[in-house]
C-alpha cells in the first residue's frame, strides 16, 4: 500500500510553477557569482518594497542557517537567547544555535507556542553579573510551530520589552507569509513595523524549492554578516537561483495567494472534522496547520495510509499540514480516511 505524504509537512509539496519558471529564466546564459548578479540586485530591491528601504538582506540555503547565522550576528558567546520550548531553534536545529553562537538557549514553556512578556519575565535576569549569561535575544516564530499567530500588538509588546532591556527581537519567519495572510496584513506590519530587529524569512514552505533570507531592520546589526555567512558555509556561489525564487514569490502577490490557499485548506480540514467526535482540535487553526488529538490506535492505523508527525506522544497530539497545492479533493480524501479509521 502506498503512504500519502500530503499532510506530513508543507515541505512535502513541490515547487510553484511561477517559481520554477523564474529558476529557468535565470538559467539562461552566464551570470556573476556570489550575489553580484542582476537578479539578486533586483530581488534585494523587491525586499525593500515589502519590508522598507532601510534594510539589509542576505540569502542563505535554508531556514536553520537563517536562524542560526542571523542570531550569531547579534550575539556574543556570553549571551543568552530566549525562545518558546516548542521553537524550531530549540527542537529541530540539533543544538546548532548553541554550537555556532556559543550562547545559552533558555526555553520557556507556552500553551500555544507564543511567548508573552509575562511568560518571559521570570527567565530574564542577571544583567551585568559576570557569573551569569547576559540576556540578549528573544526569538519568536511567526506563525508558531503550533500554527498560531502573533498579532502586530503582541509582537510590539515583545519588541518594546526586549528593547527596554537593551535586548533584540529575532523572528523565525519560516511561515511568515501564512501569518500575514491570516491577519490580512502586509509583511512589514508584523516585522519592521512591530519592532523586529532580525528576521529569518522562509519561502520553502510557501512554494519555493529552497532558500531563506536574513533581513536586518537595523543596518548596524548586519555589519559582520557577510563574513559570518561565509564562515557559516552559506555564501552560495550561484545565488541567483535563490534570489530568482524570492523575486517571483514577492511579485504578483504570489506569497499571499499561496499562503492564503494553504490557510484556507487547513480551515476546510478543520471544519470537515467538526462532526468526528474522536478527533479533538487542540490549537486555534490560524494558518496552514491543524493540530488534533485522537486515540493512539487510530493514529497508528491512519499512519499506514498517511505520513504525518505526532507532535506530542503523551497527549496523542498530531500535526496535519496543508500547502499551496493542497486541493479540496486531497482534504476530502484525508477526511474520508480518518472517518474510515475511527468508525
Ligand atoms: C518554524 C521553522 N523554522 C525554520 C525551519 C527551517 O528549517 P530548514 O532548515 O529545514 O529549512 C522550519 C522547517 O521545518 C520550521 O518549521
Amino acid at each position: 500500500m502506498t503512504v500519502n505524504d500530503e499532510v506530513g509537512s508543507d515541505n512535502h509539496s513541490g515547487v510553484h510553477p511561477d517559481i520554477l519558471k523564474a529558476i529557468e529564466t535565470v538559467n539562461a546564459g552566464y551570470s556573476v557569482a556570489y550575489g553580484d548578479d542582476k537578479c539578486t540586485n533586483r530581488t534585494v530591491k523587491k525586499f525593500k518594497e515589502h519590508f522598507g528601504k532601510d534594510i539589509d538582506v542576505f540569502f542563505v540555503g535554508n531556514g536553520t542557517a537563517a536562524n542560526i547565522l542571523g542570531i550569531k550576528a547579534i550575539t556574543n558567546s556570553f549571551n543568552s537567547i530566549f525562545c518558546a520550548e516548542t521553537a524550531h531553534l530549540n527542537v529541530h536545529e540539533c543544538c546548532g544555535p548553541e554550537k555556532f553562537t556559543g550562547c545559552k538557549l533558555t526555553v520557556v514553556p507556552t500553551l500555544d507556542g507564543k511567548l508573552t512578556v509575562d511568560l518571559l519575565k521570570p527567565y530574564i535576569f542577571g544583567f551585568c553579573d559576570p557569573h551569569m549569561a547576559q540576556p540578549k535575544v528573544i526569538s519568536i516564530t511567526q506563525s508558531t510551530e503550533y500554527g498560531t499567530v502573533y498579532n502586530p500588538n503582541e509582537i510590539k509588546n515583545l519588541s518594546d520589552f526586549a528593547h527596554s532591556k537593551k535586548m533584540l527581537l529575532h523572528m523565525d519567519g519560516a511561515r511568515l507569509c501564512n501569518a500575514a495572510a491570516s491577519l490580512n496584513v502586509d509583511l512589514a506590519a508584523i516585522t519592521r513595523d512591530a519592532g523586529v530587529d532580525v528576521l529569518s524569512f522562509g519561502g520553502t514552505k510557501n512554494g519555493m524549492m529552497f532558500g531563506d533570507a536574513v533581513v536586518f531592520f537595523d543596518k548596524n546589526l548586519s555589519k559582520n554578516f557577510e563574513f559570518i555567512r561565509k564562515q557559516g558555509m552559506h555564501l552560495t556561489s550561484k545565488m541567483r537561483f535563490i534570489s530568482a525564487q524570492f523575486e517571483a514569490l514577492l511579485s504578483n502577490d504570489l506569497w499571499h495567494k499561496n499562503a492564503k490557499h494553504a490557510n484556507n485548506m487547513a480551515q476546510f480540514l478543520c471544519n470537515e472534522l467538526k462532526d468526528v467526535p474522536q478527533v479533538k482540535i487542540t490549537q486555534k487553526v490560524q494558518v496552514n496547520a491543524v493540530f488534533a488529538s485522537l486515540p493512539k490506535k487510530f493514529i497508528t492505523e491512519l499512519q499506514k495510509k498517511y505520513a504525518f508527525h505526532v507532535f506530542n506522544e503523551q497527549t496523542s497530539e498530531v500535526r496535519w499540514m496543508c500547502s499551496f497545492n493542497t486541493s479540496k479533493k486531497d482534504v476530502m480524501n484525508f477526511v474520508k480516511a480518518i472517518k474510515a479509521v475511527v468508525s
